[in-house]
């Protein structure tokens, strides 16, 4: 049995994550933890909110509640809307935990130690009125670019120009609005990324397997401009983790933090931890440490492409530089952005569809299936209304739905709520089953590959598979003269509902598990030998299917809820 660690980026805490959020990072990851479990693997898959930084201040300050208050909250809301979805998180930690605070400055120390932090006295822009430094993001004018009036310190979010506080024309503190602002020094920690450089590149060298995505990112911040950069690790924030060496006081730093970037993927190896302490799990290291069995670990992770610097350089930094065992990723799948009907998804502007708006209006599988089966593998994509109701209406509805609607009814209309009786599987039947043999092991090598479109192209041909068998052998009209070979038909086609089942499993859990109880149908597992699977559903096996499926999208449906999410929503 393979042991698989699995994580997906964790979401930040403000607000609700868009379609664009969920599939680029969660929603993949889950699919391969189901497919890996339905196997028989062991999996732990992890994921946490991201509660520190700029953005969770920003947002608890907008929703005028104190940030530590905000972040539970939030990370309730988001962790029930994972379960909503059907995220099969072994746990789902918060990177403000203890064990997360423990951990990033046990790192912290480590790399001190070995001479891999260095402190660096530069002048930040400090807010007189509010007594602080201002962040990027704290200090608001108006945008040299466009003349936009509410420009960040970082970004015009009008143009989208990258901007440095200094270039915004009448910079005021977006705190208080005050104009009484002015340099200051400031101390902070570096991270000598630098030093690791050529450990890092062989690493990623070796690597060969990776998606070019991945390994192009990282190779580009490795070599472009002056090479890999070293990096500020600390902030002067209130919200984040303290800056300490190990349990140890850090001279000089007592009021700040450590930057988001740096404790955020510590997380990963917390939220085991969590996940131990919360009395559900069993023995973190022996998915984190080399030295406690974590050896035979195969460690995959999920993100958007503006995470893969971060997770191929800055954070191996991290590991590599403490000198300890800790497990490194073996997989980064890594993921383009997807698009909006004609723009951007965009939290701050409410832009998109959100995943509680998603639930409002269907159940979680057929955004589940549209988002995979559509999500920004090889290059960006777009959610369109039009498009996402083709692929519920034929895939889900016409192709899946339609089949398993179709023989259910017949049988039950001839031959009562069970498998019929008589006859055996001939050179047709067996027909089907070489063809399935085929599309299964393509299926698998693509799941396998973490080709997510074409994992969903091959299950839907799997679908189709059992449409054509109909339309091919018709048991309406076998009927007529030959009942036996109708009920051939007829048990072959049931018993291959049960095998859509499991086969479709990681992409739509719900459809799943009512075409299992409908079947009644004991689950197949993993390696799946269709000789044995297409003849599960024995003679005089009782079933019973209530209702559709899938409900397709009206063209009224389509059209009312493209003009309801035109305008957008109030950022979360
Ligand atoms: O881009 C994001 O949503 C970040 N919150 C991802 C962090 S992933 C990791 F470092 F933990
Ligand atoms: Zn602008």
């Amino acid at each position: 049995m393979a042991r698989h660690l699995i994580t997906s980026a964790i979401p930040y805490i403000n607000g609700i994550k868009h379609l664009g959020n969920l599939i680029g990072s969660q929603l993949p990851a889950d699919l391969y933890a189901r497919y890996q479990r339905a196997r028989g693997n062991e999996v732990l898959f992890l994921c946490a909110t991201d509660e520190h930084g700029t953005p969770a201040e920003l947002a608890a300050l907008a929703a005028n509640v104190p940030v530590v208050e905000y972040c539970r909250e939030m990370h309730k809301v988001q962790s029930e809307l994972a379960d909503a979805f059907g995220l099969s998180f072994d746990f789902f930690g918060r990177s403000s935990s203890p064990q997360n605070h423990k951990l990033t400055q046990h790192f912290a120390g480590r790399l001190h130690a070995a001479g891999l932090i260095y402190e660096v006295t530069e002048s930040q822009i400090y807010s007189v009125t509010d007594n602080r430094f201002l962040p990027d993001r704290y200090i608001a004018g108006i945008c040299p670019a466009c003349g936009y009036e509410r420009a960040r310190g970082d970004q015009c979010e009008n143009c989208t120009k990258q901007l440095n506080p200094t270039d915004l024309i009448n910079p005021r503190s977006a705190i208080s609005g005050s104009t009484d602002i002015a340099m200051r020094e400031t101390k902070h920690l570096y991270l000598r990324q630098s030093a690791l450089k050529e450990q890092l590149d062989q690493w990623i060298d070796e690597q060969t397997d990776w998606p070019i995505l991945t390994t192009s990112i990282a190779k580009k911040w490795l070599h472009d401009g002056n090479g890999l950069q070293d990096r500020g690790i600390t902030r002067d924030l209130d919200w984040g983790i303290p800056v300490k060496r190990g349990a140890k006081a850090w001279p000089g730093m007592e009021d700040k933090v450590f930057y988001v970037w740096f404790d955020a993927p510590i997380e990963y190896i917390a939220c085991a931890q969590e996940w131990v302490d919360s009395g559900e799990g069993e023995n973190w290291k022996r998915w984190w440490r080399l030295d406690e069995g974590a050896d035979d670990v195969r460690y995959t992770q999920f993100m958007g492409k503006d995470n893969v610097p971060f997770h191929t350089l800055s954070f191996p930094a991290t590991l590599i530089g403490s000198g300890e065992p800790w497990k490194r990723v073996d997989y980064i799948k890594s993921f383009n952005y997807l698009n909006y009907d004609g723009g951007q998804f965009s939290t701050s502007e409410g832009r998109g569809v959100f995943m509680d708006q998603a639930l409002a209006l269907l159940p979680a599988d057929n955004w589940r299936w549209w988002l995979l089966s559509n999500c920004p593998e090889n290059s960006d994509s777009e959610f369109t209304w039009e498009s996402f109701q083709t692929g519920v209406n034929k895939d889900l509805a016409d192709v899946l739905g339609n089949f398993v609607s179709r023989i259910t009814k017949f049988c039950q209309s001839k031959f009562g709520n069970k498998i019929p009786d008589g006859g055996s599987y001939g050179p047709v039947e067996n027909e089907v089953i070489s063809e399935l043999a085929l599309r299964l092991a393509n299926y698998e090598a693509a799941m396998e590959g973490l080709e997510i479109r074409k994992s969903a192209q091959e299950l839907r041909a799997i679908w189709a598979v059992g449409n054509e068998y109909l339309q091919k052998v018709a048991p309406w009209v076998t009927i007529r003269d030959n009942p036996t070979q109708a009920a051939v038909q007829v048990r072959l086609a049931l018993n291959l509902i049960p095998l859509y089942a499991i086969l479709s499993e990681p992409f739509i859990p719900n459809a799943s598990k009512m075409l299992l109880s409908a079947m009644k149908a004991p689950t197949p597992t993993w390696p799946i030998d269709l000789d044995t699977a297409l003849k599960a559903l024995k003679p005089g096996h009782v079933f019973e299917v209530n209702g559709p499926l899938f409900s397709k999208i009206s063209d009224e449906q389509r059209d009312l809820w493209q003009e309801q999410f035109a305008g957008g929503r109030e950022s979360t």
